[in-house]
């Protein structure tokens, strides 16, 4: 009797068991397939068009600039110094995302790009086959003028051709998660009938508006920080830049944020995550740093964590 007894609990915890897995093999399988059709999903962008600026040295020095020190194409590790690309992140279980190569080279996605072309990647985050580019943070450059992003463009594209394959994506189960649920599709933040304000460029809080776009993928939207959507999971969250007194930045002073900004130490004296990206600002000219801080300045104070 008792040996039955214990037959069938067995029996039963290993029913458990395979009715266990299954769920997990069916949970993985719902994730593996709702990941892929947002990652294959294809979107119409809005007609668009830019003037691109190739071989003008002007342009080419301020692309220079924006590149280096504001927007960060090649910066951390996503489209890499050379602009030849590589792999933003390669380790199990994020898998493998991967930032083309934007040279003229053999492997480049955008050889050939026209100016609509260019227009659908940085202003919509689209890319050429229709499909949501992700991670790409188009959102952050919306709000610089079609000059600024020809600039950037005419930089890039006087780099020397970089020859390297452009490899597709490889999501591993956290990268499928975290494609599957949090927002990591440009295209799906931007405001796609947004026309970039003609402003001059100067220590105003109108410039620092523009320039702020940089900020947003990272900062959010109110710049009150948390955790940065698409991020590298060992990365701390975003802190709060809005002027709130206990979490954010409001009893800073301009001194404190341009040394954030250039050195990468808080008032405190401890030292920024590389996540943030100040090796890149601290290259950033006097008048952007100004015109950041007067525009933070302006934004509604807002507890850290709210995006
Ligand atoms: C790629 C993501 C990313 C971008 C882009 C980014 N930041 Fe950050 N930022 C962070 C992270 C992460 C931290 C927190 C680092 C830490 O806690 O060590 C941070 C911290 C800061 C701090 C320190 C705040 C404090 O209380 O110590 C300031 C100031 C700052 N960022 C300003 C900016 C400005 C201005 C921009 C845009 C020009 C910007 N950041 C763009 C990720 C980013």
């Amino acid at each position: 009797m008792a040996e039955k007894k214990k037959g069938k609990l067995k029996k039963l915890v290993m029913m458990g068991g395979v009715g266990f897995l299954a769920l997990v093999a069916l949970g993985f399988g719902g994730l593996y397939m709702t990941a892929h059709s947002q990652l294959n999903k294809e979107v119409t962008a809005p007609d668009g068009d830019l003037a691109l600026l190739d071989g003008d040295k002007s342009a080419i020095k301020r692309g220079e600039y924006l590149v280096s020190s504001v927007m960060g194409c090649g910066h951390s590790e996503c489209h890499r110094a050379d602009f030849g690309g590589g792999p933003v992140m390669d380790k199990q279980p994020v898998g493998r995302v991967y930032a083309p190569n934007l040279t003229a080279g053999d492997g480049s996605v955008t050889k050939g790009y026209t100016g609509k072309d260019w227009a659908r990647i940085l202003r919509h985050g689209v890319k050429k086959n229709g499909k949501r580019a992700l991670i790409m943070p188009s959102e952050d450059y919306t709000s610089f003028s079609d000059e600024d992003l020809a600039a950037a463009i005419a930089y890039i594209k006087s780099m020397p051709p970089v020859n390297r394959e452009s490899l597709p994506h490889a999501l591993g189960p956290i990268g499928l998660l975290i494609a599957a649920t949090e927002p990591v599709f440009a295209f799906d933040k931007i405001d796609h009938s947004h026309k970039p304000a003609e402003v001059k460029r100067g220590p105003t809080k109108e410039w620092g508006q523009v320039m702020a776009g940089t900020c947003k993928g990272c900062h959010g939207d109110g710049y009150s920080g948390g955790k940065i959507p698409g991020g590298d999971p060992s990365w701390p969250a975003a802190r709060n830049i809005s002027p709130d007194e206990a979490s954010g930045i409001g009893k800073w002073k301009f001194e404190d944020f341009e040394k954030a900004l250039r050195t990468g130490q808080r008032p405190d004296g401890t030292t920024l995550h590389d996540a943030m990206p100040w090796k890149m600002y601290k290259g950033m000219e006097d008048e952007d740093v100004k015109a950041l801080w007067e525009y933070l300045r302006t934004m509604p104070a807002k507890p850290a964590g709210g995006r």
